[in-house]
């Protein structure tokens, strides 16, 4: 029996969830999908198709585009990280965009891409050994994961780390932006129709407001040790 269990990471935009993700999957060498940038190559599809003009999103227009919607992970070489392609072209900076970060949350609302989405999740982590993070891992994608964690911090804390991200990548912003994408995009995300974020009563809470992020790792590795003894 393969000893490789499937990790569920869920939780509220910018609490860290990717980066613990990420470092968890690099320390069991496991693949890592960060679900959230899928959602994110959808939303910046629907910018490049015209089916978002300035404050408004056409979804009919966008569901009658998805089949012509491809993504794909590559591993970037230096940095060991999977990198987002779009249609063959790489968009792992431009899904970042606050622009994209405006709308996103109203595409992952629209159910026809949500079902496209999941299957293709679904698909990746059909062999175990995979770390994913997003809203819904440990509820709809992977119901079964051996390991779920659902990670919180207080919004303070959310708003600094996110809006020091932005101005590291040189996008201007204000903290009371971040604010105000970040509680926008938690009420949308925890009160949409098609699969809100919840916490599973299965999953383990860390609340990473006072740690870092080699002690949230440690924190997860030890719930992974504890889940694959398990299985044994
Ligand atoms: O994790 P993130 O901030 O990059 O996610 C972007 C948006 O995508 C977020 O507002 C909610 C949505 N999302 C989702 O609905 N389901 C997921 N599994 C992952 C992200």
């Amino acid at each position: 029996m393969s000893d490789k269990i499937t990790i569920a990471i869920d939780g509220y935009s910018s609490c860290g969830k990717s980066t613990l993700a990420r470092e968890l999957a690099k320390s069991l060498h496991y693949v890592f999908i960060d679900s959230g940038a899928m959602y994110r190559g959808v939303t910046l599809f629907a910018i490049q198709t015209g089916c978002i003009s300035s404050s408004e999103l056409n979804r009919g227009l966008l569901i009658s585009k998805l089949d012509e919607i491809e993504l794909k992970f590559v591993l970037n070489p230096e940095t060991k990280s999977p990198e987002l392609l779009l249609n063959g072209e790489n968009v792992e900076k431009d899904i970042r965009t606050p622009k994209v970060s405006s709308f996103v949350s109203e595409v992952a609302a629209i159910k026809e891409v949500r079902v496209k989405l999941v299957a293709e999740q679904q698909a990746m982590g059909s062999t175990g050994g995979i770390v994913m993070d997003g809203r819904d891992i440990g509820s709809v994608v992977f119901p079964s994961a051996e390991l779920k964690l659902f990670i919180t911090a207080e919004i303070s804390t959310r708003v600094e780390r996110r809006y020091q991200e932005l101005i590291f990548r040189g996008t201007p912003t204000t903290r009371e932006e971040v604010q105000e994408n970040l509680l926008r995009r938690d009420h949308i995300d925890s009160t949409r129709k098609e699969s809100p974020l919840i916490q599973t009563s299965d999953a383990i809470v860390i609340d990473n407001t006072t740690l870092s992020k080699s002690e949230q790792l440690e924190v997860a590795q030890g719930f992974v040790e504890r889940a694959i003894s398990t299985l044994a």
